[in-house]
């Protein structure tokens, strides 16, 4: 165990989408999904004793809320159970059992569709795994399954580029693993449109669609119809095969939510307006694709040596936009003291 301890983590976009749990609780997918680890969308974790009585999250500098400090408890609750059935010296099984706080700071825009959560809930798994020192029993595959409890695009975050979470048969196997460094032409844009709190968060939404959607039994099919498309497109570094899978089934995922009772939907006219303009670029013969997660902001797949030009045009056409370009990023790191003092020594209050 030590006193402290810090990782960084990439948030990941969905090209072939998780949407559905068979478990609430352990967080098991309807179906495998696929996405990329972008490089320009981070969350930078620290995990240290806490002063009072109970475990805390402090948010880019603020006391987080209850419903997220709760969340946040029962995640470490997990980490903490694997932790007593190690042999500690009595020293260190004091200390986990000691409350912890949390110090995070996201360097993605919360809560705006962009999966903050991915990367929250990775970086904290990988500080806590460091915290406890539980590295020997707990491989990168099954700290993936750890970060999945907290939130499932997580379960992705544990790894850098192209990366598959697994169906799997039980929680043991609901993993992930990267399937593809993502170190070739392809690049991502972000387009958005709005960084305000989206009106129904992730987990609401795929549970109303699970549980009311006339198409939702047709999901699981198609998407790994999708998958194996994907899947060829990154065995053949082709990315007009990878958009087209991806495409595909992002406009199957939200027919999901257009057939659910009452209807729920995350496209604005602005994100038309994107999604048109990504199918005329096609039409002038430029490789593009787009998709979209539980929110109006568009992400659009393109090659990499296009993505500086595409990225101007896009905030020429949308001027109020935020436009933002990726390439894929890697796994999560460990943050060292110094290096996170540099950061944000001066800007945290430990008396909080
Ligand atoms: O991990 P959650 O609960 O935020 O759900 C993510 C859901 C989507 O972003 C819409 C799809 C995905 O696979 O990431």
């Amino acid at each position: 165990m030590v006193q402290a301890a810090a990782a960084r983590a990439h948030t990941n976009i969905a090209l072939i989408k998780y949407w559905g749990k068979r478990d609430d609780k352990l967080i098991l997918p309807t179906s495998t999904s696929l996405s990329l680890t972008l490089d320009s969308f981070y969350t930078d974790t620290r995990v240290s004793p806490a002063r009072g009585e109970d475990d805390q999250l402090i948010l880019n500098g603020q006391v987080g809320g209850l419903q997220e400090n709760s969340r946040v408890h029962d995640f470490i609750n997990l980490f903490r159970d694997e932790a007593r059935k190690k042999d500690y010296s009595g020293q260190e099984t004091a200390l986990c059992a000691a409350p912890i706080r949390v110090d995070s700071f996201n360097h993605v825009p919360t809560a705006a569709g962009l999966a903050s959560s991915s990367s929250a809930f990775a970086a904290l798994a990988w500080a806590l795994r460091d915290y406890f020192g539980l590295a020997d029993s707990m491989d990168d595959r099954i700290l993936s399954t750890f970060a999945r409890q907290g939130s499932g695009s997580a379960t992705r975050s544990i790894f850098g580029g192209l990366v598959e979470w697994l169906y799997g048969s039980d929680s043991s196997d609901s993993y992930a693993y990267q399937i593809d460094d993502g170190n070739w032409d392809l690049g991502m844009i972000v387009v958005a449109l709005s960084t305000e709190h989206k009106k129904i968060s992730s987990r609401k939404g795929m549970k109303h669609t699970v549980d009311t959607s006339a198409f939702y039994p047709l999901w699981r099919q198609a998407s790994e119809k999708d998958l194996a498309q994907a899947e060829a497109g990154i065995r053949n570094h082709d990315l007009d095969q990878l958009g087209r899978a991806m495409e595909a089934n992002v406009m199957k995922f939200h027919a999901t939510m257009f057939a659910a009772d009452p209807p729920i939907t995350y496209l604005t006219s602005r994100s038309w307006e994107v999604i048109e303009y990504v199918w005329d670029l096609r039409e002038r013969g430029i490789s593009c694709y787009f998709t979209m997660d539980a929110g109006p902001n568009v992400k659009i797949l393109c090659h990499k040596s296009q993505a500086t030009t595409l990225a101007e045009d896009l905030r020429t056409a949308f001027p109020e936009a935020l436009v933002w370009q990726a390439a894929a990023g890697s796994g999560p790191s460990n943050i060292e003291k110094g290096e996170w003092d540099k950061m944000y020594g001066g800007i945290i209050d430990y008396n909080i």
